[in-house]
């Protein structure tokens, strides 16, 4: 059943391209002008209605949704609140009929996300879910639902379902933007052929993990990891430095790289690991001096950018290279070596990669 893989997350991991693809699959017109969602067929008089949307979820849904809202925002330029699903339910959210509230989960059955869903529906929003399971409570509570369509996921720590809910949201977003004319189409068709580009630049990170195998084993053994990131780097920090604690048992904290210096700084010293990620350009020379902050402290920085950036080598230790994209696009593949990092970790440290201590694949219980 694990077809030949050590390990459920790795399986996983390693079906990403394909997973990618079918998450796409009859969602793009044949000549890349416009997302299709049979499933949705909104009027530009609904889409015009929205007002605001709020993303509710848990865990590695949430981290999605957080990435969720640089898409809505940048490409259909509406407002996105995103919360974690036991902390909006109970904080009376400012909702309404012209809020959207979208919910994410890859089982469907969380149920702090079940119930977040049902007080936006109360509250007299549209909603929408995001899920991988068919037929799941969230997808039958929800009045409208974009399937995954990444396959089963068995392992507790959350892959495959991560990166097709970030196409889902990419694709969500350009569908929105398009309906409300927030985008212009040479904008939209360039992100449309970046997101077709995908499976085979997900294979090709697939390829070549030695190096990343490499520092696994090397800094497997630290017992404090940081992330940092700005923008939609900083989003994906959170997720890798997830990944890492849940099947490892590092220390890992992730941060807006800008925030460093407003209190964390203080942790960074000789030899602490810090993953830095420096794939959105708009920010790049901003990061770029955050990581000459931590290298100040003699933190060992491994680097993850885009193939062909020579700068990058010349500020850190190590560097990773994934292939170039669309900046709303990296997150979808700078995640793939922070998952692999956190897998090698935890086989490295000799740990129970598929069913962490403590961790349920299902949360149904508050
Ligand atoms: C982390 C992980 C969890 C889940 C969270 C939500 O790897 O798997 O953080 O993402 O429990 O689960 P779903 O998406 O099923 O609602």
């Amino acid at each position: 059943e694990k077809g030949g893989y050590e390990h459920f997350m790795i399986k996983e991991i390693y079906e990403q391209p394909k997973a990618i693809r079918e998450t796409m699959t009859g969602r793009l017109s044949k000549d890349d002008s416009t997302v299709l969602f049979d499933e949705l067929k909104w009027t530009k008089e609904e889409a015009a209605a929205i007002k605001k949307i709020v993303i509710t979820a848990c865990g590695t849904a949430y981290h999605a949704g957080i990435v969720g809202k640089y898409y809505l925002e940048q490409l259909a330029r509406l407002p996105v609140e995103v919360d974690i699903a036991s902390e909006f339910r109970y904080r009376s959210p400012l909702v309404d009929s012209s809020t959207l509230a979208i919910v994410i989960s890859q089982s469907g059955e969380t149920s702090d996300t079940l119930a977040a869903l049902k007080e936006a529906k109360r509250l007299g929003a549209r909603t929408l879910a995001i899920t991988n399971v068919v037929g799941s409570s969230i997808a039958r509570e929800a009045d409208q639902v974009i399937y995954t369509w990444a396959g089963p996921e068995i392992a507790v720590a959350s892959t495959k379902a991560y990166t097709t809910q970030l196409v889902s949201l990419c694709l969500l977003a350009l569908y929105i933007a398009k309906l409300r004319g927030a985008i212009d189409q040479a904008a939209l068709q360039k992100i449309i052929r970046g997101l077709k580009n995908l499976p085979e630049q997900a294979h090709e990170i697939l390829e070549d993990v030695e190096p990343i195998k490499t520092f696994a084993t090397q800094y497997g053994f630290n017992e404090d990891v940081f992330f940092i990131g700005r923008s939609l780097d900083y989003a994906v920090a959170l997720e890798g430095s997830l990944k890492l604690k849940e099947i490892s048992y590092i220390h890992a904290e992730a941060y807006a790289a800008g925030e460093l210096k407003h209190g964390t700084l203080a942790l960074i010293i000789e030899g602490v690991p810090v993953i830095a990620l420096a794939t959105q350009t708009d920010v790049y020379e901003k990061t770029i001096s955050n990581i000459q902050e931590v290298k100040a402290r003699d933190a060992v920085i491994i680097g993850l950018g885009f193939k062909g950036d020579k700068n990058l080598q010349k500020y850190v230790d190590h560097a990773i290279f994934i292939p170039a994209t669309e900046k709303h696009l990296a997150p979808i593949l700078a995640v793939i070596p922070l998952q692999l990092l956190a897998y090698y970790a935890a086989v490295t440290r000799g740990c129970d990669v598929d069913k962490p201590r403590n961790l349920a694949k299902s949360v149904t219980v508050e």
